[in-house]
């Protein structure tokens, strides 16, 4: 793994940009994406560059179980707002979150996403180690799959909505396997809320109570924090 510290979030931003847009001019043209907060000003950097995606595929992690695309929590929604309507991809996928049987619909969106494999994965990091919502005790070897959060990250996520209560408590993500098929994974860590994770993630404790550490296995990622040591 590869590692950069930033004391400026606007050159981290700007190196985040600059690392995707050097995977789309080297041939990548299948993107796993990712939300959350660390990913808004991301994404507005994204916005204002030249990058095109308009040839490209993009497969998004995740989504909560019970959100319709247009619930403004929903991560459809989210990233309509935020990235798709300024930059369209040529197609772009997320997971159905009012699905009838959710377990199916995660098997339906492994199957699509065998058929395309992913050339470069973006991801967060969960202050519990998640990636997706892939939470601590997920197997390495998991697909796509419906997961029950962790009441940690309903609470990390109740500030995006009016109440915890209206936080959903599942989810379908994408799998670690999924994840780590992608041929190049760049993770962005920021905030003193990730320092604790991020320090675990380091010390390559590989183990499936901290879902991040099966990084330290992929031969391709680049974590950019603004933490420093
Ligand atoms: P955040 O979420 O960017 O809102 O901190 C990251 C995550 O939970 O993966």
């Amino acid at each position: 793994m590869k590692l950069e510290r930033y004391s400026s979030r606007e050159d981290l931003y700007a190196r985040a940009v600059d690392i995707i847009t050097n995977a789309k001019n080297n041939g990548a043209t299948t993107f796993g994406l990712a939300t959350g907060g660390t990913m808004e000003p991301l994404y507005s950097k994204i916005c204002e560059s030249e990058v095109d995606f308009s040839n490209c595929v993009s497969f998004n992690l995740d989504e909560y179980v019970g959100l319709s695309a247009k619930h403004d929590q929903s991560y459809a929604f989210y990233m309509d707002k935020h990235l798709f309507r300024h930059k369209p991809f040529k197609e772009s996928y997320l997971p159905n979150g009012l699905a009838d049987n959710p377990t199916e619909e995660a098997a339906r969106y492994e199957s699509l996403l065998q058929q395309h494999s992913l050339d470069f994965q973006l991801l967060g990091i969960g202050q519990n180690g998640h990636i997706g919502f892939n939470e601590p005790g997920t197997p390495f070897d998991s697909l796509t799959h419906l997961i029950t959060l962790e009441q940690s990250t309903r609470h990390a996520n109740a500030r995006f909505f009016d109440s915890i209560d209206e936080v959903p408590t599942q989810a379908i993500t994408m799998g670690i396997q999924s994840i780590m098929r992608a041929k190049c994974i760049l993770l962005i860590a920021v905030g003193d809320a990730k320092r604790d994770v991020l320090k675990h993630v380091l010390a390559s404790d590989y183990t499936e109570d901290v879902p991040a550490s099966v990084l330290t296995k992929h031969p391709n990622v680049v974590i950019l924090t603004d933490l420093q040591e």
